[in-house]
This record gives structure tokens, sequence and C-alpha cells, in this order.
């Protein structure tokens, strides 16, 4: 099985297209994140709605499009995947993997992969047999990628036999469970093995017209830190991430959001949890009075005034669940002045187990700032004190954090040997 994998399937535009839509499906039934990408030409066989349909996911099909370049770009879409299938892989597909050449999405994501592709030709066998194709064969088995198919047997087109026929989805599927290695969460016996991690992290995206947002510094590095640690110490993690500029980290189940709302949503989709980390720079406010369009300046109107309206609080909605409440609730707080009196009250009003606080002002200290940073800060607050850790990089805060976590969990299961929790509530102390 290569469960629990992101897959990136480059679909090209042969006859074959339509059995991939079957390959989605199977994949995802294993429980595969499937992301496409589809050429031109792919297009014509099979739609990207019913792709997308079958992903739950947005199809990818242009280079140019702005969005996705700041969103996820070619570079981030074949780095966010474990594994790289091209199928059906078209005579044209090739030469230009051959060549080097990157002039769609589907040839610069490949360009831009640093994973050998798995290939599944698909073509009249004619094309197959051409010198020009065997000669990309060759070169593409010698840059390392693996190929599947393709298959001897009747074509499409009456009365054509001969090698050209996509191979069928259990090749395919055991080809590219061969490729795949074992999620690391799956190969780390770390001290969160078998836990589930919930982290939200970056900032919040709140709408004041289709091109406008409100939104906060935040760079998403901090939680994604936490994400990761989190991987390497053996957790399934989910990771709920608003806009930011860096890479999904390797081994966690990614959602994207945009707004809070989107954000709670997604979290508590995401439950239940061992441990929940609210990382994330919530927007506090949403615009009441968003433009349906583009809100127009025009010359001698009144500027226009935004009426703002409480977003949900993600922290204090989760920490106060009656049922389903993860065992340990960890919230942050970036404050600029009082940090340690404002956290303190933070954690009496939210009702959770731990803050992390930061100090984000301008004179905190740190070469840079800590919002958009790659060092912090922290206090760690818990009810019964508190701790002030020495300016660190991210990444160590992330993996103390991470170590404070396991000991919580590992105590709790210890004094729970002992004596049964009365409210099941792991890490609060
Ligand atoms: C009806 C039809 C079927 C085709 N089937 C194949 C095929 O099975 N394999 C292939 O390599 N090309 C096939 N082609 C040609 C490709 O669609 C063409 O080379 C296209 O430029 C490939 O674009 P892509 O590599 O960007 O997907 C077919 C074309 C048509 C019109």
């Amino acid at each position: 099985m290569v469960n629990n994998r992101r897959i990136l399937l480059i679909i090209g535009g042969g006859i074959a297209a339509y059995k991939c839509l079957e390959l989605i499906r199977r994949l995802r039934e294993r429980g595969n994140r499937v992301r496409v990408v589809m050429t031109k030409a792919a297009q014509q066989f099979v739609t990207p709605l019913s792709v997308s349909a079958l992903t739950n996911e947005r199809v990818f099909t242009d280079l140019f499009d702005l969005d996705d370049e700041r969103e996820i770009g070619h570079i981030r879409l074949s780095r966010e995947a474990d594994v790289v299938v091209v199928a059906p892989a078209t005579a044209d597909l090739m030469a230009k993997m051959a060549l080097g050449l990157a002039n769609d999405l589907a040839s610069a994501v490949l360009l831009a992969s640093d994973k050998a592709p798995v290939i599944a030709p698909a073509m009249n066998p004619r094309m197959w047999q051409n010198p020009a194709t065997q000669r990309n064969v060759t070169q593409l088995k010698a840059d390392g990628a693996t190929f599947v198919g393709p298959e001897t047997g009747e074509m499409a087109e009456a009365g054509e036999a001969g090698p050209g026929r996509l191979a069928e989805v259990p090749e395919l599927i055991a080809a590219i469970e061969r490729t795949t290695t074992a999620p690391a969460s799956a190969l780390t016996p770390g001290p969160l093995a078998g836990r589930h991690v919930v982290i939200t992290s970056g900032p919040t995206h709140e709408p004041i017209d289709p091109v406008r947002y409100i939104a906060n510094r935040s760079s998403g590095k901090q939680g994604h830190a936490i994400a990761e640690a989190a991987v390497k110490a053996g957790a399934r993690v989910t990771l709920i991430s608003g806009p930011v500029n860096i890479a999904d980290p390797d081994g966690a189940t990614c959602v994207h959001v945009e707004t809070a709302a989107q954000m709670l949503a997604a979290v508590e989709a995401a439950l239940p949890a061992d441990i929940a980390i609210f990382c994330a720079a919530v927007a506090d406010w949403r615009v009441a009075n968003r433009g349906g369009q583009k809100i127009k300046k025009q010359k001698g109107a009144e500027v226009p005034r935004l009426e703002l309206v409480p977003n949900p609080d993600i922290l204090a909605t989760i920490a106060s669940l009656s049922k389903g409440r993860p065992g340990l609730v960890i919230g942050f707080a970036a404050e600029t002045e009082n940090i340690l009196g404002h956290a303190q009250a933070k954690l009496r009003n939210k009702g959770c187990d731990w803050i992390v606080a930061n100090d984000v002002s301008a004179d905190s200290g740190i070469a840079g700032g800590v919002m958009g940073g790659d060092r912090n800060s922290v206090h760690l607050i818990k009810a019964d004190g508190h701790q002030s850790w020495p300016e660190m990089g991210k990444d160590e805060v992330a993996r103390a954090l991470v170590e404070q976590m396991a000991n919580s969990l590992g105590e709790d299961r210890r004094s729970s040997k002992r004596k049964p929790s009365a409210t099941g509530k792991a890490g609060a102390k």
C-alpha cells in the first residue's frame, strides 16, 4: 500500500487518458492524495472537471496562471509530491522530457522536479517503435525514470496492434508503490508515534472585495517548523495553513485555507486529535460589508468604510469542546508589550493548556523581526508556571516544543495507568 502518499499525476494527451480516471479512483481508495497536471492535449480527451471531481482537488493546467504561481507554482507542485507519475506519457511529452524542454506546465514541472518520474507510455505502435521515441526512452531511463509498459495488444484504432497500450491500472499502482518509499511518519517510531497532531500556521486573508484583503505579516515558518518536527517525532500530522510562500513540510497532510472561517472548518474536520497547536495568526476581524465586485475609486466620492465583525475564535472554540477536545491544546500569543501578562490572561480566557508567547515587537532584539524571520524568542506558559527560552531558530523552538509535548503525553500515560483520568484530558496541567 502507498497509503498517505502525495502523488502528482501528469496526464498527457493520448487516447488512454480516460484510464487515468480509474487510476485516480484506485489510488485515492488506497488513502493517497492525488494532484493532477493536465496538458492542453489531455484536456481534449478527459475534462479537468471529471479529474477534479475524482481527486477532490483543483486541477493544474496553465504555467502562467498567476494564482498558481503565488499559491503553489510549478516548482512546489513537484516538490510537494512523494512520487511523480506521467500517464499516459505521449511521444511528445517524452521527447520534451528527454530534451529538457519546459514550455508548458507539465514539462516545466517535470524539469523542475527533484524526483525521477514513473512514466507510463501509451501510443500507436509505430510511434513507439520510431527510432526517435526509442532514443528518448533510452535517454529517460539513463536519467533515472522508471518505465511501466507499454503493453502489447489491440490499439484503439481499428486494425492496429502491437506495443503501445497503456499498462493496466494494477500494474501502474504496483509500479508507483515500488517507487514510493514509506511515509516518514511510518518509518520513525518517535516519541509521538501513533499520535495525531493538528497544527494551524500562517496568516489568514479576509477579503475586502474580490481583489483586496486584510492580512498580517505571519510567514508560517514557526507553524510549519512544528509540523516538520512533529512528523520527525513520528506523529501523523495535519497542517492547516493560511496563504504562505513556503513549501508544505514532507510527511504532513496539508490543508490550504484562506479565511479564519475556513481554518476553523478545516480544524473541525481534522479532529479527533491528540494535540492541537494553534500557531496561525488568525485575523481577529473580517469585513461584513465586503464588495461582491472590486470597489471602485471614484473621484469626489466618499472613502469606503469597512465594517468589521469578529472572526470565530478557533483556539477558544476547540479548547472549550465538551466532546472531542484534543488532549493537549496549545495556543500561540503574538504580543508587542507585557508579553507574559497578556499570555497568562490568554491561557485563562481561552481555556487552553499551554500558551507559547512570542515578542513580535519591532524592538524584540531579533534581527529581521520574529514575523517572517527565522528566529524566535518564546515563553512557554502553563497553568503552573512558565519557562522563558533563549532566542533560537524556529526549528529549534519547534523541536523543544515537540519534546515537551511528548513528555506531557508520556507523563499523562504514566499517571492514567496509576489513576484513570476523569476528563480524558491528556495535557491539562
Ligand atoms: C485522437 C488522437 C489520439 C491521440 N493519441 C495519442 C496517443 O495515444 N499517444 C500519443 O503519444 N499521442 C497521441 N496523440 C497525439 C498527441 O495528442 C499530440 O502529440 C499532442 O501534441 C500531445 O500533447 P502533450 O504531450 O502535451 O499531451 C493523439 C492525437 C489525437 C488527435
